[in-house]
């Protein structure tokens, strides 16, 4: 990566040679990021959203244990289960073309052992159609990593603010400040050695995001990590403006699909009501 990128949205979406790709395969990420272009990945839980984005060339889509708090309303990501997420991928996964579709593995389905993250990896490839997954954790999740890509499952490694640890990293906090940058920099590469074909970095300094991915051959993905990155994920109901509420300060909502949905359902509710709908127009004789 280049020591000053360029603001967002100042360069092409894609280069020529990306935008020619049918299908996303994990080299791609990886040539892309020896280009030095940047990409956008986005969650996505169901079919008409999951056909948008892969429509809009975004090339990984991340089927979130985010789902618990975006789609099941729980508070958190900790109780969403794979049999809860196993129909969200499979939606996913039959409703893109080109996108490479990751599954995130929820809490409790791979941290026993690496055997447990291979049965856990197995059900979202063989029943879901996955591409790849994803998983929390630094040094002690090497051993899961090292067999699912020597068993060729591709995963994605994510670090510093994990929310599955939530509790027990005392909260929604930035991690690697201080001394503890050069054990996010130690863990970034072991799970690098391990086999991950990228490592997503949440709520992490600017410059210790900057130093991991100058340090690493496969892409980083940020979030809430600084503009360093090889890459940026949101969740698409954040960056769609569907959540209302207060909003993490690494969030930008690039439109207001809350009020576009709320201004239709109420003028919906009002025809209905006044009897304008259905009008002869959507009236079968
Ligand atoms: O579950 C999720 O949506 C995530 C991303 C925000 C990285 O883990």
């Amino acid at each position: 990566m280049s020591e000053m990128p360029a603001p967002y949205g100042s360069g092409p979406a894609s280069s020529v040679e990306s935008a020619s790709i049918k299908k996303i395969r994990i080299h791609h990420l990886r040539q892309m990021k020896e280009r030095g272009e940047r990409w956008a990945m986005l969650t996505a839980y169901e079919q008409y959203a999951a056909q948008t984005f892969d429509e809009a060339g975004i090339p990984v889509l991340l089927v979130g244990d985010s789902a618990s708090n975006n789609v099941f309303a729980n508070e958190t990501s900790l109780p969403v289960t794979v049999d809860e997420l196993v129909p969200l991928v499979r939606a996913v996964t039959r409703s893109v073309h080109r996108s490479l579709v990751v599954a995130d593995m929820p809490f409790g389905s791979y941290q026993a052992s690496p055997e447990q993250a291979f049965h856990t990896a197995v059900r979202f490839m063989k029943e879901a159609g996955a591409h790849a997954v994803k998983l929390e954790g630094g040094r002690e999740v090497v051993p899961q990593v090292e067999l699912l890509t020597q068993s060729g499952v591709p995963v994605m490694a994510h670090i510093g603010f994990t929310p599955q640890s939530e509790h027990n990293l005392g909260g929604y906090r930035v991690q690697g400040r201080g001394d503890t940058a050069a054990r996010l920099v130690d863990e970034a590469q072991a799970l690098e050695a391990a086999g991950a074909f990228s490592l997503v970095m949440e709520m992490v300094p600017g410059e210790v995001a900057q130093q991991v991915t100058d340090k690493l051959t496969i892409p980083t993905i940020g979030i809430g990590a600084g503009p360093y990155c090889d890459a940026q994920v949101l969740v698409w109901q954040d960056m769609a403006g569907l959540r209302t509420g207060r909003i993490a300060k690494f969030v930008k909502p690039y439109a207001d699909v809350h009020g576009v949905l709320l201004d239709a359902a109420q003028r919906y509710a009002a025809e209905v009501a006044d009897g304008t709908f259905p009008g002869e127009d959507h009236t079968f004789h």
